[in-house]
């Protein structure tokens, strides 16, 4: 009874829908077979009309009809929405054959899980052959669903379905398809609609090149698409390539560091380089591509990477689509291309290939998987050959398709059965237990992580995700999403931190017209600095009291988050070593900071660049120990860690004494919650400085600032700009110069002339040595601050003995290097460091 309603209700809705659509049928240039299950008559959906498995004279024959279902709570969120209203759910065995299909197709299998009555779509479980080809096995669409199907799902806010399209390649070399849906063991299978879409021999050539070398014959083997995207650009649905009829999706999410790569377009007079080409990807697709990030003078030392998950033991067929869209000469972008970490060919040049700017071009690679491999890599890098051409790279587009092996494209061993899901890895998998009801596991999993990962950032504060346990990031992220329990538990407690952080602010709110008075109405020449947020003026607060007047600029569009960030940073934060608050005004759209007034300026001025007198080797070593402490108190002082983000000489103070602060959060960003060992975050900070492995990976630790800090200390002992585009070009970046004279041990030879003689060599070796550790490539092998601070005080300790020894005139003897290398033992914590144990535990 209920069934018949259904129908009666089906039937309305579809009667409804080709009462109500209008559009008149495009005749497709493609010979194309479009199969709406469920149905007897035909709908018009995307433009083409599709023909129910019903309908008569269809030239689809089903062995058995099964059971037809039907829902009318679709929620809007894909245009095939009219088609997927309807399946067919099989039990047994059900066959559909297609008369008059020879020649290349692509055989699209459209699911969309909705629930009836009778049968949860979710918890189906089948298979599916087609041409004696195995395409699906123990297929649940839930499972299927990975992350760009997610945001598919996500993306409709209010749909309570989602759908999948399952899309092969298939030569068929006799007049018939023969699909076979075959239900797994007791359970059901179901489809929504078959879209058979022909295309020309041209597409997939007959061989193709393999990775490391040779050539793969790849005439009559079936592919399955695994991913097909839009590298740069929006996604292109179905019918924006009306005669394929292909999804292409962005590409962001599979990208390790997004930011690597920025977008270009160009939508131009673009042509396909070859007569053939026309089918390969609509000019859509060449008209946006992505580049790699222009982050100036840094050395591109990274890679635009994406990374794909795929079935392990399969070969995959890797199409590349290019079009140089700025560029109109050649030599001008040369890069190299890896597919898992191996060349797949370098000196590449897309002008050149191509034939010129605005041609659209693609290249097949084809690499196989061992069995243990479950991720696909594609790299676009520089190609250091190449010289300075070589340090930027393109793409437009991406495919990846499947291989069929012994007549099998499905993969099983992505998830057995819903029994073993727990000992896979994949984020998939997840959906297992959501959708078996075992939400309360997954919670309790999650509970456990949490509290394994907040024991171990107590233990270490920044580890790499690398090293959490595979499977932990989808997790966790999946475990946010629910929110409601687990998920919250982490964001309340930030949450609650922060309120109580706005609402003990303990600096002075000034009013405009003090502020006014203070600064004479902002005169200019009582200017004493410019910054990216605004002007920094001296004026006098109260009875005589000097201060640092700093004021947004009003067009500053960032202005704001971090003058809440400088206020909330600097009212939670007491130190020596860290540049004071004494208040603020917030008047009228005005947002001005009012700090102590540091008499002697920057680290900078008194390095270079001014005609102020240069500062000693003590001094600068002094300087540098005061900056670290204030360092070392932020990534360890408050009860999470702040990361400063911006650490460079003109960030580092000095007041009347020479005494060293920190200044400057307004990039400041509080450290790694408990649950992450980094944050995420979009690259700020100032050239010259910038961590590159930050960079690379936006991944934001303390060791960002120890690299910013490594950087400080060879501009301390060089007295030279970081970045310096007057000098020859191995020695533009201060890093990159002063590490390879460091690596030959012989940093005395770039040092500071003023220094020459006045130093302690031996505290110089060590002093570089530190300066060298802390530009580690790798974080993690970079030591935090307060290893270096200790090192530091030594260094400090070693040029203060060989004072001692050079004023009073004594020989140098191998019994006071002793004594002075005892001192790294016997170092005592200093006053400050008992203040800095004070300041931990306020
Ligand atoms: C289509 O199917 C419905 C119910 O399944 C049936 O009532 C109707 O007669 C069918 N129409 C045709 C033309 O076969
Ligand atoms: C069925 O096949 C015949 C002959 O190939 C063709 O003319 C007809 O259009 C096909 N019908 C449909 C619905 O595709
Ligand atoms: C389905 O097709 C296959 C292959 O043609 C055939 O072996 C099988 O018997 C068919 N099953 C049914 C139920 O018709
Ligand atoms: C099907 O599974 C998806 C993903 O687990 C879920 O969002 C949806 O609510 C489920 N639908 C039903 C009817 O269980
Ligand atoms: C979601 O629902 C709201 C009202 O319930 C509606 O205004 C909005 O358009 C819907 N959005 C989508 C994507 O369906
Ligand atoms: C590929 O193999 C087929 C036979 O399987 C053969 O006819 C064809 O010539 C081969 N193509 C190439 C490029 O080797
Ligand atoms: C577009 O291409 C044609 C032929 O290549 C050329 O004649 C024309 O100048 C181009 N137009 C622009 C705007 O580049
Ligand atoms: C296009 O394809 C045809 C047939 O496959 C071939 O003869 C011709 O050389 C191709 N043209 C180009 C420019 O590749
Ligand atoms: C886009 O391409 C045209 C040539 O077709 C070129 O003249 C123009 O400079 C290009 N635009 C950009 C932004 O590169
Ligand atoms: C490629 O290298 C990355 C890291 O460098 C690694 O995570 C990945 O597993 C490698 N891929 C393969 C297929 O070896
Ligand atoms: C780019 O990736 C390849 C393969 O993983 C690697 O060998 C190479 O070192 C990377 N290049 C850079 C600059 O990171
Ligand atoms: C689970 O996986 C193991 C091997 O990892 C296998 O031996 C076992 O049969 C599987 N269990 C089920 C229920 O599939």
């Amino acid at each position: 009874m209920r069934k018949v309603l259904g129908k009666g209700l089906f039937i309305v809705v579809i009667l409804v829908i080709i009462v109500s659509v209008t559009v008149s049928i495009v005749e497709a240039q493609s010979k194309s077979f479009l199969i709406d299950c469920g149905s007897n008559s035909s709908v018009n959906v995307d433009g083409r009309k599709w023909v129910g498995d019903m309908a008569p004279n269809n030239n689809v024959t089903l062995s058995s009809s099964g059971f037809v279902v039907s829902t009318s709570t679709l929620s809007g969120n894909s245009i095939y929405d009219p088609l997927y209203k309807t399946a067919r759910i099989f039990t047994s065995y059900l066959n559909y054959t297609i008369k008059g299909v020879k020649g290349n197709y692509f055989v699209r299998f459209h699911f969309c899980p909705f629930v009836n009555e009778d049968y949860n779509l979710n918890k189906s479980s089948f298979g599916v052959v087609a041409n004696g080809m195995k395409v699906l096995s123990e297929f649940n669409v839930p499972l299927e669903i990975s992350d760009e199907n997610m945001e598919l799902q996500k993306s409709g806010k209010n749909s309570s379905s989602f759908f999948l399209v399952k899309e092969y390649v298939m030569a068929i070399n006799v007049d018939t398809l023969v699909i076979e849906f075959v239900p797994s063991g007791s359970s059901f299978g179901f489809i929504n609609a078959i879209e058979i879409v022909s295309f020309v021999d041209e597409l997939f050539p007959g061989s193709v090149g393999k990775v490391g070398g040779g050539n793969l014959n790849l005439t009559g083997r079936s592919m399955e698409t695994m991913y097909r995207l839009n590298v740069g650009g929006s996604k292109i649905q179905s019918n924006q390539d009306p005669d394929l009829w292909r999804t292409w999706e962005v590409d962001s999410s599979h990208m390790i560091t997004a930011n690597a790569g920025s977008g270009v377009k160009n939508t131009s007079n673009i042509t396909y380089a070859s007569v053939n080409d026309t089918s390969m990807a609509p000019l859509l697709v060449y008209e946006t591509a992505r580049a790699m990030t222009n982050n100036e003078v840094l050395e591109k030392r990274f890679n635009m990477s994406w990374k794909f998950e795929v079935d392990p033991d399969f070969d995959y067929l890797v199409r590349l689509h290019f079009c140089e869209l700025v560029y109109d000469k050649a030599n001008e972008r040369i890069f190299r291309i890896y597919i898992n970490n191996r060349t797949a060919a370098d000196n590449f040049d897309v002008y050149v290939r191509a034939g010129g700017m605005n041609k659209a071009y693609h290249q097949d690679y084809f690499d196989s998987l061992s069995s243990k491999i479950d991720t696909l890599w594609v790299q676009l890098g520089p190609d250091t050959a190449a010289g300075a051409a070589g340090t930027d790279a393109l793409l437009n587009g991406l495919e990846v398709f499947k291989l069929s092996k012994n007549g099998n494209l499905a993969s099983v061993q992505r998830y057995d059965s819903a029994d073993n899901a727990t000992s896979k890895s994949k984020g998939k998998v997840l959906w297992v237990g959501i959708g078996a009801g075992v939400a309360s596991a997954l919670v309790l999993a999650i509970v456990i992580v949490l509290v394994l990962c907040f024991c171990r950032s107590r233990r270490k504060a920044s580890t790499d995700t690398k090293n959490n346990p595979p499977g932990w990031r989808p997790l966790f992220l999946y475990g946010a999403a629910l929110n409601s329990t687990v998920g919250a538990k982490g964001s309340a407690g930030t949450q609650k931190a922060y309120g109580s952080m706005a609402s003990t602010r303990v600096g002075k709110k000034f009013t405009l017209a003090e502020i006014n008075a203070a600064t004479k109405n902002f005169d200019e020449s009582l200017i004493i600095g410019v910054g990216g947020f605004g002007k920094v003026y001296k004026g006098e607060i109260d009875d005589g009291v000097l201060a640092a007047i700093k004021r947004a600029n009003p067009q500053s569009e960032q202005g704001l988050t971090e003058f809440e960030t400088e206020i909330d940073m600097l009212s939670k934060l007491r130190h020596r070593h860290l540049v004071s608050l004494i208040g603020f005004c917030e008047e009228k759209n005005e947002m001005i900071l009012v700090y102590e007034y540091m008499a002697n300026g920057t680290l900078r001025s008194h390095l270079f660049g001014s005609d102020l007198p240069p500062l000693s080797w003590k001094q600068r070593l002094e300087a540098c120990i005061g900056a670290a402490r204030g360092l070392h108190y932020l990534h360890t002082g408050a009860d999470r860690g702040i990361i400063h983000r911006d650490v460079k000489t003109t960030n580092i103070l000095l007041d009347e004494n020479f005494v060293a602060k920190m200044a400057d959060f307004g990039l400041s960003k509080d450290g790694p919650a408990l649950d992450h060992t980094h944050v995420s975050t979009a690259v700020k900070g100032s050239f010259g400085y910038l961590d590159p492995e930050y960079f690379r990976r936006q991944q934001l630790t303390e060791k960002s600032d120890v690299y910013s800090f490594g950087v400080v200390l060879f501009e301390c002992a060089c007295a030279r700009a970081v970045i310096n585009p007057t000098l020859p070009r191995d020695q533009i970046n201060l890093a990159e110069w002063a590490m390879r004279w460091q690596k030959q041990k012989s940093l005395e030879t770039i040092i500071d002339p003023h220094l020459r003689g006045t130093y302690c060599p031996e505290s110089l070796t060590k002093f570089g040595e530190i300066a060298e550790k802390c530009l580690a490539d790798d974080g993690k092998s970079r030591p935090t601050m307060g290893e270096v601070l200790w090192h530091l005080e030594y260094v400090l300790q070693l040029h203060e003995a060989w004072l001692n020894m050079h004023n009073s005139e004594t020989s140098f003897s191998s019994n006071q290097v002793l004594k002075v290398e005892g001192l790294e033992v016997l170092h005592e914590p200093s006053s400050e460091d008992e203040e800095d144990a004070l300041n931990l535990k306020e």
